[in-house]
């Protein structure tokens, strides 16, 4: 089992370029299934998630290629078969995304039902019931979801509530339905912004992405697209984060800082100086201990809750006591543990964080629990007196691209044993 070893208190000097969104590759390769032509994906971040995402079209009989410029081509014209099986769907719970696609564009899927994971039960009730009601017969036999539907028919939908990959699957399964769908408290993020310009680049007619009620007129069928992913958001907030907790400066550059208006907001009330150019921003502490900053999680466009354990890290040296609240995911505070750990003076009662700050943490050996739990862990790292073993690093590959070799280059000591 790989782990990343830790020798803390360097503060973070230079320049960091941000990698393709992992929350938008995956629906945008995932939604190539439903053009009658190849498409090709640029900007594709090199993670495990994607690496599964590959093979998991690959073993429905897509094919897939990556030419000399780096980008991914999926021609969908070989598919077979319409299944997403359980040893898949188990080591990424996004594998549900091809459920829409499959039924809209080949009439049936059969994908195993995702289990909880490390921060929640992770229902998909809201996927299932937006199919429904696009009038797919949908069924969950041995731990299966079996869905299918001769054509799928426009219909207006109300999600409960938001749901980022729900908005995505019932999104890509309305472009090929009979007729117009009104999707209503759908998802705002990002990276459902850039799965709809590329359905749109497609040939889907798809308006009102980014905002709270999606209207797609339904299309007979979808040809191929050339299309770049937007970068990453989360990765872009993780290395800012990086710079505050450690008092250095550091330029991330390839970005979208309009998608980070919340987490910059919030990285200036910690004492942070920040620029921002049309595709940089630049961190700057001055040296200075940040002030601790209270935390909300919210859907788009409020504070994300994938940022919310990198500024509990960071919170845990801060000046004063951060209130921090998670409202999406019922257990995500699993970090925690580990933080205290690391001698982290933190409370947490519900859904809310008391994190008093303290001059230092001292290094010990902690464990990744998930995706950006273990993200937040290796912030600490960074500032903590000493060296810092993180365990079960496999979490980290998910979603962050050559994370040594990035956070390398900025001058932290770390290392992959
Ligand atoms: C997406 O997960 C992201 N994953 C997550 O990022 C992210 O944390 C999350 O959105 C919130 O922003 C991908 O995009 C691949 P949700 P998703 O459906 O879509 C409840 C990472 O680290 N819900 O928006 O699974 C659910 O329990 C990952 O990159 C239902 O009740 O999250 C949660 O409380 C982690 N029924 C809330 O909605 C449903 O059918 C939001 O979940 C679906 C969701």
């Amino acid at each position: 089992m790989a782990r990343i070893e830790i020798t803390g208190g360097v503060p973070l000097d230079g320049e960091v370029w941000i990698s393709g969104a992992k929350n938008a590759v995956l629906p945008i390769l995932v939604a190539s299934l439903l053009g009658d032509k190849p498409s090709f994906i640029s900007n594709v971040p090199h993670l495990q998630d994607v690496t599964t995402t590959m093979e998991l079209l690959g073993r429905m009989g897509a094919s897939l290629a990556v030419d000399d410029r780096m980008r991914i081509e999926i021609d969908p014209r070989g598919m077979t078969q319409f299944e997403a099986p359980y040893e898949l769907v188990k080591t990424m719970r996004a594998s549900i995304l091809v459920l829409g696609p499959l039924v809209a564009r080949y009439g049936r899927a059969v994908v195993s039902l995702p289990g909880g994971c490390a921060i929640g039960s992770r229902p998909v009730d809201l996927h299932l019931r937006g199919l429904q009601q696009l009038g797919a017969e949908v069924a969950v036999v041995n731990g299966n979801i079996e869905a299918s539907a001769k054509r799928l028919k426009g219909a207006n939908i109300i999600f409960d509530t938001v749901t980022v990959t729900g908005t995505e699957n019932i999104m890509m399964a309305a472009t090929l339905a009979k007729g117009t769908s009104v999707l209503e408290n759908a998802a705002q993020e990002p990276e459902v912004v850039d799965l709809a310009n590329f359905l749109n680049a497609m040939g889907a007619r798809i308006s009102g992405a980014g905002t709270n009620t999606l209207v797609i007129e339904g299309v007979d069928s979808l040809q191929g697209a050339e299309y770049s992913v937007l970068p990453d958001r989360i990765e872009t907030g993780t290395y800012l984060v990086a710079a505050a907790i450690t008092r250095g400066h550091v330029r991330a550059t390839r970005t979208r800082p309009r998608d980070l208006d919340s987490v910059i907001e919030k990285l200036r009330e910690t004492g942070a100086e920040i620029e921002i150019g049309d595709d940089w921003i630049d961190l700057n502490m001055h040296g200075r201990r940040p002030r601790a900053v209270d935390i909300t999680t919210a859907p788009y466009p409020g504070f994300a809750t994938d940022m919310q354990a990198q500024f509990t890290a960071l919170n845990t040296i801060a000046e004063g006591t951060a209130i921090i609240t998670e409202t999406i995911f019922e257990n995500r505070f699993m970090h925690v543990q580990e933080l205290q750990r690391l001698g982290a003076d933190i409370t947490v009662k519900g859904n809310t964080a008391i994190v008093r700050g303290v001059r230092e943490l001292n290094g010990a050996p902690i464990m990744a629990t998930d995706l950006r739990a273990s993200a937040g862990l290796v912030l600490a790292g960074l500032v903590a007196r000493g060296t810092t073993l993180v365990d079960r690093v496999y979490h980290i590959d998910r979603g962050y691209e050559i994370i040594e070799e990035k956070l390398g280059q900025l001058g932290a000591r770390i290392r992959r044993i």
